[in-house]
């Protein structure tokens, strides 16, 4: 039926007569016809611009209901009605399992009742094709569709992660605009990172473990962009109220990366880099096993930079002497283990920018 307003039907009978009866009867009702002598034939005329089959079921060679089941693996949704001079109910019964769509009975002889079985026949042709092109624009339009919907979720998800990549530089470049303000304090947080990172790597701890302590402590001191940099610049030994104002900075940075979904652990991590393993640190005083792991790493690597660097209300201590303070304070302070590892790294000199 496809491109012209003929449609075609394709009958496979033996019977040269009876073949011929069929060829002019549906031209009479302006059918293009394909007519065939057997099963064979008619397979090989078979083709999706056919819209009816008509088979002769007792045929020499390939009989039609054979010729009906290699029809039906072709799968091209094609009725087919049978002729049949045989009133036999074993042939009808066989016939409709096969999927047979109606019988004519030979020898023809109310051609308007012909006509009604051709027409109903190729009117189910006809919906047949409009269904399977509605199903494949249909499947084409759920692929589309589909399609769509995971470009638009990578670009949401691009989108998202350049908004943590950005929030995250933004935070940096404060934090370091806050360290160089301050000569006591300029490059505190790289040294930190660099420490904590040795210790992670000694430790063989896994891969995103180390990338969010590396981003905890690019962080950890964020909270002190809103205290009063004098107090950290400040000459001399700091008064009990502005320690006590120093000492908010771990909660105000846990404040300040709180609605960053996306550094939910690494919040854990600056809220709490000033606990002790003996519970006596702040803000919470948490210790023991509350502390993780990666907090345990970042409070050595953060109080030996504190040790190692001069402070505008203290000097510095050399890299034997803060080993000496961190194994002093190693099962009160620190973790044991971390210390262990750390004094390990710094005497093989396997940190960035330390020699021993
Ligand atoms: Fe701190």
């Amino acid at each position: 039926m496809k491109g012209t307003n003929h449609t075609r039907v394709l009958i496979a009978d033996d019977d040269t007569l009876v073949r011929e009866a069929v060829r002019k009867i549906l031209r009479m009702f302006g059918h293009e016809v394909v007519a065939v002598p057997s099963g064979e034939e008619a397979l090989q005329q078979l083709s999706a611009e056919i819209d009816l089959i008509i088979l002769d079921i007792n045929m020499p060679g390939m009989d039609g209901f054979e010729t009906m089941r290699q029809i039906n693996r072709r799968d091209l949704g094609i009725p087919v009605i049978f002729l049949t001079g045989v009133g036999s109910m074993e042939y009808a019964v066989k016939a409709i399992n096969l999927g047979a769509y109606d019988f004519i009975p030979k020898p023809i002889e109310d051609l308007d009742i012909f006509n009604v079985k051709i027409r109903r026949a190729i009117e189910k042709r006809m919906y047949v094709l409009q269904e399977r092109v509605y199903k494949e624009n249909l499947e084409r339009e759920v692929k589309d569709k589909t399609k769509e919907l995971a470009e638009k979720n990578r670009l949401l998800e691009e989108y998202s992660r350049n908004l943590e990549v950005s929030a995250l530089n933004t935070m940096l470049t404060l934090q370091t605009a806050l360290e160089e303000k301050d000569m006591y304090t300029a490059g505190h947080t790289i040294r930190v990172t660099n420490y904590a990172i040795s210790i992670a790597q000694a430790l063989r701890l896994t891969a995103g473990d180390i990338a969010v302590l590396e981003q905890a402590c690019q962080v950890h001191d964020i909270g002190k962009l809103v205290i009063d940099v004098n107090y950290i610049r400040k000459p001399g030994s700091l008064t009990g109220e502005e320690w006590a104002l120093m000492r908010k900075h771990p909660e105000i940075g846990a404040n300040i990366i709180k609605p960053l979904s996306f550094m939910q652990q690494e919040l854990f991590i600056v809220r709490h880099h000033h606990e002790r393993l003996d519970g006596k640190g702040y803000p919470d005083g948490i210790g023991g096993n509350e502390l993780d792991i990666l907090t345990k790493v970042i409070t050595v690597a953060d109080s030996y930079d504190a040790m190692t660097s001069k402070r505008s209300y203290k000097v510095n201590m050399d890299t034997v002497a803060a080993i000496a303070e961190l194994d002093r304070c190693a099962g009160s302070q620190f973790d044991p283990e971390v210390v262990r590892v750390f004094t390990e790294v710094l005497r093989n000199g396997n940190t960035t920018g330390v020699a021993f």
